[in-house]
């Protein structure tokens, strides 16, 4: 008996001893190493959850894409860390950088937090690159509706054309999806080309296009277009009539059909686990991020045009982004014949556990809500 404890207190006596000078022989090359070790183990993780989470917006390589900032910069780099949790943990508000903490109503634990602002300040964005290519997550290349430059040509033919040419482009790939390619409305937006609004004067028209009219899907473009691009729209809007006197017109866009074949769902399936799976769920059975999609409820009630403008425009005010300007037609056509295949194995209801969106979730766009 004494002799055990006798042992026991020997051996407890040299690993203190052991210890204590590997400790102090080691210091400061250990715990600089050992950090370094929770570092790289840290990255390699946030690698995964960039890949599968923020990869969509923020590009494979950070690069940002279209309205959605880059995080490669040195700004972002250079950002406290407080800053950098607040960001990603609660989102910012009115904008698509959704509230990624588990307490926000996210997915992210706080230390999935903390890894991915360890990547943010020290990763190797070539590295994070690699690592979304390899897992099939880039996201889509974005789109652009082109006029047509033989209409170019006839506009800048016109006295002042040449600013009406800059805002008809603009229009076209910002602004014909809701206004209607030639201005005149459509079920989304109204029309631009009435006298009411022209009479309203140019001061009013810009500060509509540069705040937007909240509430509604006029969003505010002061971040995506430059003052001199808002005045090339603003000088369209106050001359539509000049192009209609001179005969000048966007071509209609063919008529949006919604063919589904076998290769288009699995396209869409493809493409609806590398872009919407983050928020809406493993076949769109929702998650605590974005409404269920997979249920009768919401098939249902949503026929095959409405659920494409959802996804080309998004649902301001909340976490649904707008895709139209990111995605082709055909690639969301694939997404209505991926979700619509769905429809004939989706359960009643979404279950409320995991549908729910982020605010007041699965109500649907302004438009489809019976107010
Ligand atoms: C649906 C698109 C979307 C997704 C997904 C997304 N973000 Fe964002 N993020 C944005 C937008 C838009 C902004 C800019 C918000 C604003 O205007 O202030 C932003 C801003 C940020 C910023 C602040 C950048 C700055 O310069 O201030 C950080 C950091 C960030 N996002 C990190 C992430 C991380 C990490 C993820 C993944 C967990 C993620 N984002 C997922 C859209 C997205
Ligand atoms: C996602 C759809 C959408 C897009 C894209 C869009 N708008 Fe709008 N816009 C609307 C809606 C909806 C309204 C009406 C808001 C309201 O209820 O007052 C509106 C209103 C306006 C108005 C005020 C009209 C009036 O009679 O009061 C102007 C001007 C305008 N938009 C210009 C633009 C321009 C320029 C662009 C492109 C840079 C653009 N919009 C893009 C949906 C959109
Ligand atoms: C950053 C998170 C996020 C991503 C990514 C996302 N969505 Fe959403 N989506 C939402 C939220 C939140 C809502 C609920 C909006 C509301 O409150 O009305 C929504 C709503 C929808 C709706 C309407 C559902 C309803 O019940 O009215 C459809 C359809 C939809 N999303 C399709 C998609 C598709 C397709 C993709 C991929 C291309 C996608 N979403 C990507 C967050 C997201």
């Amino acid at each position: 008996m004494t002799r055990t404890m006798a042992w026991i207190g020997f051996l407890a006596t040299l690993a203190i001893a052991l210890t204590l000078g590997l400790y102090t022989l080691l210091e400061p090359g250990r715990q600089q190493a050992a950090q370094e070790r929770l570092r790289a183990e840290a990255i390699a993780q946030a690698t995964d959850l960039y890949a599968e989470n923020c990869a969509v917006c923020h590009g494979a390589a950070g690069e940002g894409i279209g309205g959605m900032p880059a995080l490669n910069s040195d700004g972002v780099r250079g950002m406290d860390y407080e800053s950098l949790y607040r960001v990603i943990a609660f989102g910012r508000y009115n904008t698509p950088m959704a509230a990624w903490s588990a307490e926000e109503g996210g997915i992210l634990t706080g230390a999935q937090i903390d890894q991915l602002i360890v990547l943010l300040q020290y990763g190797d964005w070539e590295q994070v690159s690699a690592r979304v290519t390899e897992r099939g997550l880039a996201p889509p290349v974005a789109v652009e509706v082109e006029v047509p430059d033989d209409l170019l040509v006839q506009i800048e033919a016109l006295p002042g054309g040449e600013s009406l040419s800059r805002g008809l482009t603009l229009y076209a790939q910002n602004c014909s999806a809701c206004h209607g390619v030639d201005g005149s409305g459509t079920p989304l937006a109204p029309p631009l080309d009435n006298p009411d609004l022209q009479a309203r004067g140019a001061d009013e028209i810009r500060r509509t296009i540069e705040e937007g009219v909240p509430g509604t899907l006029m969003a505010g473009w002061a971040e995506t277009l430059s003052p001199a691009e808002v005045s090339d729209l603003v000088d369209l809007i106050l001359r539509w009539d000049e192009l209609q006197t001179a005969g000048i017109a966007l071509p209609t866009p063919e008529p949006v059909v919604m063919p589904s074949t076998p290769e288009m769902i699995a396209a869409g399936e493809q493409l609806f686990s590398v872009a919407c799976a983050t928020c809406h769920g493993v076949e769109a059975y929702g998650t605590r991020m974005a409404p269920s999609l997979n249920n009768q409820g919401f098939l249902g009630e949503t026929p095959d045009a409405a659920i494409y403008q959802i996804i080309a425009q998004g649902v301001p005010g909340t976490a649904m982004p707008a895709w139209g300007g990111r995605l082709s037609d055909e690639e969301i056509n694939s997404l209505v014949a991926y979700l619509r295949s769905l429809e004939a194995t989706a359960p009643p209801a979404a279950e409320p556990s995991t549908g729910g969106g982020m605010r007041g979730g699965g109500m649907g766009p302004p438009w489809l809500r019976g107010n």
